[in-house]
């Protein structure tokens, strides 16, 4: 763990991730709302530069996209802010997913990772990505011959370090099998190709599936961990209202956790936050609780919360300085379990 000296000379946290030792803030930014998932209605791209900046400003480096955020919109936005401020950013991207009209299918063939590649790298307009990941892997291509080809990408210089993302998981669970049984023997399949610098997976005070066994072989082998959706797609901040409803567009409207009933269901894991967050102060939220809970499981730890509101990146910037005590931790364990299941 280290320390970086930002503006009005604030400590900010720093964490390195996997063997590569790359270094970044301990709170990352998922950029993914910009431009995807969340209801296209409420994206404001002049809104989302003016966050990107801020995370910037406050050490939160790592921005984390994909290629097929938009598709491609969200990776071209942050090029506008890496035109200018590429040493400032960890630059974060994922390959292997493609959006149809009614589809997203996968890709893993080498020729398509090399251009996919380079099309990320001049949307980003920069001639390096720090992170690449493997979006998904292709079941039609062995995953060793994907892995390859990314490997070629970090000799080639495209690339500094290979990460693969395992937020697919759950849909792809066969029953009767642990949820990330297949993903730990896809990694160890493209560990002898390539090391694996970082695993991303959804973690989060309501989704903590990946502490039973994915964190635990990441922490053995030194490998990072991106926490995905670790404020539970927004529900753990305390901000949204049961019944309220979703757009038809935002992921949340098929989400089983997000019907008016389940998410009146859930409201004690939200009052629970709430509670340990006014300990620690009058300006203390349950986002920033959800999120140093997070940091808490381990210093290879790195939550991406996606946001694209300043207000909400400077929140979630400063649950980095928030310290969970023992009681707290026992408190979040003996939070009621999440209802509502995609199982
Ligand atoms: N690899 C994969 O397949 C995969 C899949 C899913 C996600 N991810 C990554 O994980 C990142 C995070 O996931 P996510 O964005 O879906 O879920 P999340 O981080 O759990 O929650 C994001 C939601 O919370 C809201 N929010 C953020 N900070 C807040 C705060 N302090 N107070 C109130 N509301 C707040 C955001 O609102 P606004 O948007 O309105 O600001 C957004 O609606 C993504 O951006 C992406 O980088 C990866």
């Amino acid at each position: 763990m280290g320390w970086l000296e930002r503006e009005g000379n604030e400590q900010v946290e720093r964490r390195t991730i996997g063997a590569a030792a790359l270094s970044v803030g301990a709170v990352g930014l998922g950029c993914m709302p910009m431009s995807w998932a969340y209801s296209t209605s409420r994206q404001r791209g002049e809104e989302s530069l003016r966050a990107v900046h801020r995370a910037l400003d406050l050490g939160s480096t790592l921005l984390d996209t994909a290629d097929m955020y938009g598709p491609f919109t969200n990776e071209l936005l942050l090029g506008r802010v890496l035109k200018e401020r590429r040493r400032d950013a960890f630059v974060s991207t994922k390959v292997g997913l493609l959006v149809g009209e009614q589809h997203i299918v996968a890709n893993g063939r080498p020729g398509y990772v090399r251009r996919a590649c380079d099309a990320s790298l001049r949307r980003l307009q920069t001639d390096v990505i720090d992170l690449y990941q493997l979006h998904r892997a292709d079941p039609e291509v062995p995953v060793e011959e994907t892995w390859g080809a990314m490997a070629e990408l970090v000799r080639a210089g495209k690339v500094r370090a290979l990460g693969l993302c395992a937020v697919g998981a759950r849909a792809a669970r066969r029953p009767g099998t642990g949820l990330y049984d297949a993903t730990i023997r896809q990694l160890e399949r493209v560990q002898q190709v390539f090391p694996v610098a970082a695993v991303q997976a959804e973690l989060s005070v309501w989704s903590p599936e990946a502490l039973e066994t994915l964190l635990p072989w990441c922490e053995a082998r030194g490998v990072g961990f991106l926490a995905a959706m670790p404020l539970g797609n927004g529900f753990l901040t305390g901000t949204l209202t049961p019944g309220e409803g979703f757009e038809p567009d935002d992921v949340r409207a098929r989400h089983p956790r997000f019907t008016a009933e389940m998410m009146a269901a859930n409201q004690p894991i939200v009052a629970g936050l709430r509670r340990i967050a006014r300990r620690h102060g009058e300006h203390v939220t349950p986002a920033q609780v959800a999120l140093a809970w997070v940091l808490a499981q381990g210093r290879h730890v790195v939550p991406v919360p996606g946001a694209k509101h300043e207000r909400w990146v400077a929140e979630n910037a400063g649950a980095a300085r928030l310290r969970l005590t023992r009681e707290d931790l026992a408190e979040v364990a003996e939070l009621p379990p999440a209802q509502g299941s995609w199982d």
